[in-house]
């Protein structure tokens, strides 16, 4: 299967992948022959890319690492955690229900953190092929996973990495107490709306704190994942060491979940486009030994998605090396112009003289 862009399906192909519709349902069942109607509906809702098959890239299995079952779960717990703490008018009630919640959140990230070691792939979440109809659930989702796989890449502890997965999964919490339509405004925010929204990381710091069974590493999750290295951040711009070491695992995972999800205001970038985001800001706002963590554990190059080579040759990521996210193993499929009447592929992890220079979303077409 290989990954294509949206806008260049052609009624016939065949769908690599089920697309799911909120955490359970079945949008479009893998398999099935695209008619137009189906084509325009995926548009319509804003999914950047699919898989599709095709004989080319026939046997390139795409696999998540995380379960449907508990990506499901995982989504549906936060979302009933969240929309609980939403209906409390006081901090103090919040409080409540996150003590009430933290069992089970607790039991998830030891789920989640089981089903990331027990696989033997880098970390590849297939966020695309889920529509929510709400971005925080499966957002706070998402950067738990990340920053647990940067976690256990760091080597922390198990103890270490359930206070950061307890952090992760509640980042955001504060934002439930910010009005609604500031918070799903599709177009601009005006000044005063993002500082609404900024205070959404106090909020958060001060729920958790008062939650008498959930650390108090884990309120500092909240209240931190905004700050950057330069003190450029907020709520308190604070600099380098005055960052606790989770706030900035936490910050990484989060703008890289930000620029790769799709959103009403803008398309998703694909994740080498989003470590470019984080290179670009390593050293000065993000952690470089955090970044690089980062690096040897996603999947940057997805399989299933079309690559052009330093020698021009044209390829589908058919595997991953492990720990080398940017060598991938690369099923070539078009040289000097012609699709090749024998496809071979090629590991960048022995050709190094070899390298992924192009993934232009338009070769995603062909
Ligand atoms: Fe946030």
């Amino acid at each position: 299967m290989r990954l294509i862009s949206t806008e260049y399906l052609n009624p016939g192909n065949i769908l690599g992948k089920t697309i799911y519709n909120g955490s359970k349902h079945v949008l479009l069942q893998e398999g099935i022959a695209l008619n137009e109607r189906m084509i325009a509906r995926l548009k319509e809702l804003g999914i950047p890319f699919v898989y599709i098959e095709d004989s080319l890239t026939e046997g390139i299995e795409a696999k998540s690492t995380i379960s449907e079952q508990t990506r499901a779960e995982s989504i549906a717990t936060i979302q009933k955690a969240f929309m609980e703490i939403g209906e409390q008018e006081s901090l103090i009630n919040s409080s409540f229900v996150i003590e009430k919640a933290a069992k089970k959140l607790g039991a998830l990230i030891r789920n989640i953190m089981s089903e990331i070691k027990s696989n033997d792939n880098l970390l590849t979440i297939l966020s695309d092929m889920y529509i929510h109809d709400s971005y925080i659930f499966i957002h706070s989702f998402h950067v738990t996973l990340y920053s647990l796989a940067i976690g256990m890449q760091l080597n922390l502890s198990q103890k270490q990495l359930e206070i950061l997965g307890m952090g992760s999964i509640l980042h955001d919490v504060g934002k439930t107490k910010i009005p609604l339509d500031i918070l799903l405004k599709p177009g601009r925010l005006t000044e005063l709306e993002y500082e609404e929204i900024k205070k959404h990381a106090e909020h958060g710091f001060h729920i958790l704190k008062k939650a008498g069974t959930v650390p108090l590493l884990v309120a500092h999750c909240a209240f931190q994942h905004h700050e950057r290295l330069n003190g450029s951040g907020y709520p308190r711009g604070l600099i380098g060491s005055e960052i606790h070491y989770y706030g900035k695992i936490i910050a990484v995972a989060d703008v890289f979940d930000a620029v790769t999800s799709n959103r009403v205001y803008r398309k998703a970038m694909l994740p080498h486009e989003g470590l470019e985001i984080l290179y670009s800001g390593s050293g000065s706002l993000f952690d470089q030994k955090i970044v690089e963590a980062f690096r040897k554990s996603v999947a940057i190059y997805p399989i299933g998605l079309t690559v052009v080579l330093n020698d021009g040759r044209i390829g589908v990521v058919s595997r991953q090396n492990v720990g080398v996210s940017d060598r991938p193993v690369v099923r070539i499929i078009e040289e000097n112009n012609k699709i090749v009447t024998e496809v071979y592929e090629v590991d960048l992890l022995k050709k190094m003289d070899v390298l992924i220079v192009d993934c232009d979303k338009t070769l995603l077409s062909k």
